[in-house]
C-alpha cells in the first residue's frame, strides 16, 4: 500500500495544499522555514493520533493553536488517498477534520470512503464519524466467503478525540480500516541522533528494526549479523567502498552487553563506537536501515546528507529508491544538490514561501522547462543550484 495523495488545510503553514500523484520515492527541497519538517511532521502526528489520541498528538506539538494555521480560524483538514491495498483495488480516501469545541480539540469528521468496485457507482462511506458518534460498514470477510451483513453498525467512541480508525482497525470485519491502521503503525520516521547512537550498546536481546533515534544500533546490527549474515556481509562490502581504510564492524557480546567494534586495515586493534567517525556511523546506520529484512511501509528521512561525503550522495539517493522495491514508500528532504542529482524529476517536489506566510508545494515534473532540460542531460541538483526551481531559494 502507498500514499497516492495528500491534501492539507490549515495544517501548520499549509493553508491549502494538495500533493498529487505521489511516486514511491519523494524528495522535497526548499529554503529554511518553507515547511519540509512540518510536512514530515504530519506523519508523526498521524501515528501519535492513532497510538494515543488526537488531543495528545496535538499537546506534544504545542496544542491545537500551534498545529493549526495561525492566520486562519478554521479546522485542520488532513486527507490522504491510499492505493494498492490488499483488501481492495480501489483508491481509499481517509479524511480527518480536527477543530476546537469549547476549547477542546475534537474530531469534527472522520471518513473512510471508496468505490468498492469499478462499476459500483459513486464512492461509499464505510466509516463516517463526527464528535465520537458514527457508523461503520463491515466489509466482505474474504473473496471466497459470502458477504457478511453490510448494514451500517452505529458506534459510539469513548471520547470525541479518539480515532475510529484506532478502534475499528482492531476488527477483522473492517479490513480496510485495519490495513490502513497497520500501515500507519509501521511508518519509520527517522530522527537519527548521533549522540544516542554512541550510547547504543545496550543489554543483550534482539531488535528486529532500527529505532527512529538509532539508539538500538548495536542490537539491530547484532540481529542482522546473526540472522542475515549474507546481508550483513553485503553492508560491510558497501562500507569498504565508501570509507577509506575500513575493514569491518563486529558486534561482540561481552557479559550482558553488545558492543560494536570497528576494524580498520591499518590497525591491529579495533576502534570502539565512541571513537568512530560520525559520518561512518551514519553510513552504517543507513545501510542497516535500508537492508532491514522486514521493510517499513513508509520511511521518512530528513536531510540524509548530514555528515556524508558529497560523492556518496547520488548513490545514497539510489539506495533509498531501491528500498521502495520492497513495496515501501520513501520520503526524503534534502539541502544537497549532489543528492538531488541522483533523483528523477518526477520524484522531486519543492516548497515555496508565499507572501501571506503560507507555503505551497510544486511538482518538478509539472515544469516544462525542467522537463526538457533534464531530457537533454542536465541533472536536477545542478538545475536547482542554478535557480531553475523558482522560489525554492531564500
Ligand atoms: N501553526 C502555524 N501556522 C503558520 N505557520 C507556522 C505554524 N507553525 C509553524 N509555522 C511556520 O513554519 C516554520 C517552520 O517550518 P519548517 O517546517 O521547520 O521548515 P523547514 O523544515 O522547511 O525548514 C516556522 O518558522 C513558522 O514560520
Ligand atoms: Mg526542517
Amino acid at each position: 500500500m502507498r500514499i497516492e495523495s495528500i491534501r492539507l488545510k490549515n495544517f501548520r503553514m499549509f493553508r491549502d495544499v494538495t500533493l498529487d500523484h505521489l511516486p514511491n520515492f519523494c524528495v522535497f527541497v526548499g529554503a529554511n522555514g518553507t515547511g519540509k519538517s512540518s510536512l514530515f511532521g504530519l506523519f508523526g502526528f498521524l501515528r501519535d493520533a492513532l497510538t494515543y489520541n488526537v488531543k495528545e498528538a496535538l499537546a506534544k506539538r504545542g496544542g491545537f493553536k500551534e498545529v493549526a494555521n495561525r492566520q486562519s480560524q478554521g479546522a485542520i483538514e488532513i486527507e490522504l488517498k491510499f492505493r494498492d491495498l490488499k483488501s481492495t483495488s480501489a483508491v481509499v480516501t481517509y479524511l480527518l477534520v480536527i477543530d476546537l469545541l469549547d476549547q477542546r480539540p475534537v474530531i469534527q469528521r472522520e471518513l473512510l470512503k471508496y468505490r468498492p468496485s469499478p462499476r459500483g457507482g459513486g464512492s461509499k462511506h464505510f466509516v463516517d464519524f463526527s464528535l465520537g458518534n458514527g457508523f461503520a460498514i463491515p466489509e466482505k470477510v474474504s473473496k471466497n466467503q459470502k458477504e457478511v451483513n453490510q448494514e451500517p453498525i452505529e458506534q459510539q467512541l469513548e471520547s470525541p478525540d479518539l480515532l475510529a480508525l484506532k478502534g475499528l482497525g482492531q476488527f477483522q470485519q473492517f479490513k480496510v480500516a485495519s490495513e490502513i491502521r497497520r500501515f500507519i503503525e509501521n511508518w519509520h520516521i527517522s530522527d537519527f541522533q548521533r549522540s544516542e547512537v554512541r550510547m547504543s550498546e545496550r543489554a543483550i536481546g534482539y531488535d528486529e528494526h532500527l529505532s527512529c533515534q538509532g539508539d538500538n544500533l548495536a542490537l539491530f546490527a547484532r540481529y542482522l549479523q546473526e540472522n542475515q549474515p549474507e546481508t550483513y556481509k553485503k553492508i560491510m562490502r558497501e562500507l569498504t567502498g565508501r570509507v577509506p581504510g575500513f575493514s569491518h564492524i563486529e558486534t561482540i557480546l561481552e557479559g550482558e552487553r553488545i558492543y560494536l567494534k570497528l576494524w580498520q586495515t591499518a590497525f591491529s586493534e579495533p576502534f570502539l563506537l565512541w571513537q568512530v567517525s560520525a559520518g561512518t556511523l551514519t553510513l552504517f546506520a543507513y545501510s542497516l536501515l535500508l537492508h532491514d529484512p522486514k521493510p517499513h511501509s513508509l520511511l521518512c528521512v530528513e536531510e540524509p546528507e548530514k555528515q556524508i561525503y558529497p560523492d556518496l550522495l547520488m548513490g545514497l539517493a539510489d539506495e533509498f529508491r531501491s528500498y521502495t522495491k520492497k513495496s515501501a514508500q520513501v520520503f526524503v528532504s534534502t539541502h544537497a544538490p549532489a543528492f538531488l542529482d541522483g533523483v528523477h524529476l518526477d520524484e522531486i517536489f519543492w516548497l515555496t514561501h508565499q507572501e501571506d506566510g503560507s507555503s505551497q508545494v510544486h511538482s518538478a515534473t509539472d515544469n516544462h522547462l525542467l522537463k526538457s532540460l533534464t531530457q537533454v542531460g542536465d541533472l536536477p541538483g545542478e538545475l536547482w543550484s542554478q535557480g531553475f526551481f523558482r522560489g525554492a531559494h531564500p
